[in-house]
């Protein structure tokens, strides 16, 4: 296979030209990023001499830049037209969407219609054997579904109701992704999974957050009464399960991702608290962790809730599991812990992105070319 991934230089995308670069040895990746704040080239280390990766700069928006991309006319796809799309670019941070909602629209609503209109025109103008079988993966969110009461499950037929400006602009990506199936036969298809955790999780995103904060000492926020509830999943999961939809995934359809994995943002702020007490001797500069009676959990601070903030997601994945045999293999017991080991054996990562270091990085390895 010849792949286009769209922000793979995030967080979820790293993980996955990570994953399929070691899974399905021969494919060759096309990694086209913006490198917006959340774009790390940091992430794709250990990948970047693969003779089948190449990374460009440029954004989804850029209509023309995509269609060489995907026509091979471009220089990173010697002439060889890519014949599958996974698309992980957005802006994906729901309080930054509250602050800032026109960035999300622009890239996660028109980003997505570029990128179809781009790759309608770009397939259809090749014979169907160059590209026989040619596959659009939209990477959504189970946010687009609203939220839920103490009990019950998203389904892929749970009517849409965002609440977020982020997950109104995943939820118009998601409806042109649809029409563009419709109206024009395209092959697309739609993954709506949980939140995900694992390694280059951007610190600003509740567990990393947690994590890091905690090591430096600083306050852990938690929103409101810390009663919400998310569906965490190991991030490699969730690359599995996009795997599965790559390779076995029926064009049209919608396929929910989630770790059957309920947890109360202050339960996890907690256990989190008690695994860096475990791992942690008491002693500076971490005077805070460790067994004798002092925990990190003393740093726990409620604050202001999120506007709008969504109660409870919960996913059924029936489908993906009864349909294309997909299973998590991480249990959140062992997925948490080796994350938070991550996180100690890799402070240089996060204390760069924490203190705007990365930025530098790429100043003077790439702005300058
Ligand atoms: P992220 O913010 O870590 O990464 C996004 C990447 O997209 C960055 O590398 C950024 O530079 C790039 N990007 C942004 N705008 C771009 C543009 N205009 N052109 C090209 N590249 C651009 O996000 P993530 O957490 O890795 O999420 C990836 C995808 O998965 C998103 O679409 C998100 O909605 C979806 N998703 C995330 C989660 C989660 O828990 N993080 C769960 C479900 C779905
Ligand atoms: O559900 C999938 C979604 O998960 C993805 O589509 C988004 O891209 C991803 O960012 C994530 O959204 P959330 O808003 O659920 O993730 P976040 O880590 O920001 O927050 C998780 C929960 O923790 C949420 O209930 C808000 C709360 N929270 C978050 C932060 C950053 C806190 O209590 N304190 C915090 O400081």
């Amino acid at each position: 296979m010849k792949i286009l991934v769209t922000g793979g230089a995030g967080f979820i995308g790293s993980n996955f030209v990570r994953y399929i670069l070691r899974e399905h040895p021969g494919y060759k990746v096309v990694n086209l990023d913006k490198l917006t704040y959340a774009g790390n080239l940091e992430n794709l280390k250990g990948v970047e001499g693969n003779p089948d990766y190449t990374f460009v700069q440029g954004d989804i928006l850029d209509a023309k830049l995509i269609t060489s991309l995907l026509e091979g006319t471009h220089p990173a796809t010697s002439r060889q037209p890519l014949t599958a799309i996974i698309n992980f670019a957005a802006e994906s941070h729901v309080d930054r969407s509250i602050e800032d909602p026109a960035s999300f629209v622009k890239t996660n609503v028109l980003g997505t219609q570029v990128l179809l209109d781009a790759a309608r025109k770009a397939w259809a103008s090749h014979p169907s054997s160059l590209i026989p079988h040619p596959c659009f993966i939209q990477v959504s969110t189970d946010e687009v579904y609203g939220s839920l009461g103490a009990t019950g499950y998203f389904t892929e037929e749970t009517s849409l109701a965002p609440n977020s400006p982020y997950s109104a602009s995943k939820t118009g990506a998601d409806l042109m992704v649809r029409a563009y199936h419709e109206t024009f036969g395209f092959p697309g298809i739609i993954t709506r999974c949980s939140n995900n955790y694992g390694p280059y999780h951007f610190p600003e995103k509740l567990i990393p957050l947690i994590i890091t904060n905690a090591l430096e000492g600083k306050p852990l926020p938690v929103y409101g009464d810390g009663q919400n509830v998310r569906d965490w999943l190991h991030v490699e999961d969730h690359c599995s399960a996009i795997d599965a939809v790559l390779h076995k995934g029926k064009t049209g359809e919608v396929y929910n991702i989630g770790g059957n994995n309920e947890w109360k943002n202050i339960d996890i702020v907690n256990l989190i608290c008690d695994i860096l007490d475990s791992k942690i001797p008491p002693s500076p500069p971490f005077s805070k962790g460790g067994t004798g009676g002092i925990s990190f959990r003393q740093l726990i601070t409620f604050v202001k809730d999120r506007p709008g903030h969504d109660r409870r997601y919960a996913i059924d994945s029936s489908k993906i599991k009864k349909d294309l045999g997909w299973t998590p293999k991480y249990t959140f017991e062992q997925g948490l812990k080796e994350t938070i080991d991550w996180f100690l054996e890799n402070r240089e990562w996060w204390q760069g992105i924490k203190s705007g270091e990365y930025l530098k990085y790429y100043e003077k390895n790439y702005m300058s070319r």
